[in-house]
């Protein structure tokens, strides 16, 4: 248990190794705005946004943090914070507008280049992400994810980008959240493409983890020393009660919300039990993908929120499963269950499970109704009593011989948070999304002091 009024010295950086990589994380169409400059071609997102009823608040990312414009401000405050690292999506519109073509647009790729060189001159490690959502609408026309040609736009975008910024990158993620890519918006319908179909999510799921697969390869020869991984949204899970249809539950859960990638990527193949229940929905696998899939990595990219408690629950979704909302525990305004318990069994059980031999959180974060006090000041104390306690749990894990080699805090700015509009602000910096004025918020501060080593 940790304890959720923690000492706000408990945890120092000198608590962990001096090569520990310290950062935030962004993604390209929360942050970035200028959604129609430079050539940039339309994403699933912004033909998502357009349609009432999609997005909470009824916005889109046509400005969101300006950060198109305002990156060296951004880029400041990431430094000025402490951080060695920074990881970012690129808009794979600004490269290819129509997803794929003979040349790819010179204005995307100079605009990320100065991105890149301006973290370098800070001190920044670039973490790249390469898919953090935002196809190119053009390819979702022909079917999107769906579509297995997708995959090879998805390689020639891949290589485009290493080619001309492996000079200076060096760590690549292909996928953010493969699960949120393939079930979010192709089966709940509540992300782009907004599309309702299990059959389609699974097969766009296959066809998202064999580009992965297909992309390192590519990506390697581009770039002789990279290092790749994917992200993944992983959840440690519970059964509601001792019941044996609720442990039955639990691993049918477990089996399409983790299993079913990570599996695949360290080369069991698919999970049987839940491939058995899948009938007819299941996805076309070609000859090659599997291994395809299970290309090594150096790395496992881990985005951990919050566990979930499941029950039996005949008929009900995918996997005939119900998440059991229970009383009496700590949320964050989003209602996800503040658990940094979570995470040390979580991370505890994919490295016994797997064995990847570097760990990153790649992202962790909480959302609350922030208040801007009359001196401007945002007193976030909820948001620091949750970023320590989950530095805590790094610790924790870290000691108990889990290979965590770093941590990158969600977010480094309120932004666009998807279907929520700009109503849940994940940042360790306000957004003023009126002003676009930056302030960082007291768990930025605390972040400060931590990196500073001045806590
Ligand atoms: C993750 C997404 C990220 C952000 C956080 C809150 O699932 O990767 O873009 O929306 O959730």
């Amino acid at each position: 248990m940790f304890n959720s009024n923690p000492d706000l010295t408990s945890i120092q950086r000198s608590d962990f190794a001096r090569d520990f990589r310290w950062g935030s994380s962004t993604s390209s169409y929360q942050i970035e705005g200028a959604a129609r400059e430079d050539g940039r071609g339309e994403s699933i997102w912004d033909r998502f946004c357009a349609l009432p009823g999609n997005i909470r608040d009824g916005s889109n990312g046509d400005v969101a943090c300006d950060h198109y414009h305002r990156w060296p401000e951004d880029l400041d405050l990431a430094c000025s914070l402490g951080s060695n690292a920074y990881r970012f999506s690129i808009a794979w519109p600004r490269i290819f507008p129509q997803g794929r073509g003979k040349t790819p647009n010179q204005a995307g790729l100079d605009y990320y280049s100065r991105l890149v060189d301006g973290m370098l001159e800070r001190g920044l490690e670039p973490w790249v992400t390469l898919y953090h959502w935002d196809l190119p609408q053009a390819l979702q026309d022909q079917g999107g994810w769906a579509n297995r040609d997708t995959i090879d736009a998805f390689v020639e975008y891949a290589d485009v980008v290493s080619g001309h910024l492996g000079d200076r990158i060096k760590h690549w993620i292909t996928h953010n959240e493969p699960w949120c890519t393939a079930f979010h918006g192709n089966y709940e319908g509540v992300h782009a493409p907004g599309i309702r179909n299990f059959k389609t999510a699974l097969q766009v799921c296959h066809n998202v983890l064999v580009s992965h697969g297909q992309a390192i390869p590519v990506i390697r020869r581009n770039v002789p020393d990279a290092r790749i991984g994917a992200a993944l949204s992983l959840h440690p899970l519970q059964p509601a009660s001792e019941s044996m249809q609720d442990a039955a539950a639990t691993r049918r859960h477990d089996g399409l919300r983790n299993r079913w990638f990570l599996d695949p990527l360290y080369g069991r193949g698919y999970p049987e039990d839940i491939w058995n229940l899948l009938g007819e929905s299941a996805p076309v696998v070609q000859e090659g993908d599997l291994a395809t899939i299970a290309a090594p990595t150096d790395f496992l990219g881990v985005n951990y929120y919050f566990p979930e408690i499941v029950a039996d629950a005949p008929g009900v979704g995918s996997m005939s499963t119900r998440v059991v909302e229970t009383k009496d525990v700590e949320r964050t305004a989003f209602g996800w269950e503040v658990s940094p318990d979570g995470m040390v069994r979580l991370l505890n059980r994919v490295s016994r499970d797997y064995r990847p031999t570097e760990i990153y959180i790649t992202e962790n974060g909480s959302t609350y109704d922030d208040v801007v006090t009359e001196s401007g000041s945002i007193e976030d104390t909820q948001r620091r009593s949750y970023l320590i306690r989950h530095l805590q749990a790094t610790k924790k894990i870290v000691d108990m011989g889990v290979p965590v080699k770093g941590y990158f805090a969600w977010s480094l700015l309120d932004n666009f948070e998807w279907a929520e509009g700009y109503i849940r602000r994940f940042g360790l910096t306000h957004v003023n999304f009126e002003t676009q004025q930056r302030t960082l918020k007291a768990s930025g501060e605390w972040y400060r002091a931590f990196l500073g080593g001045t806590l």
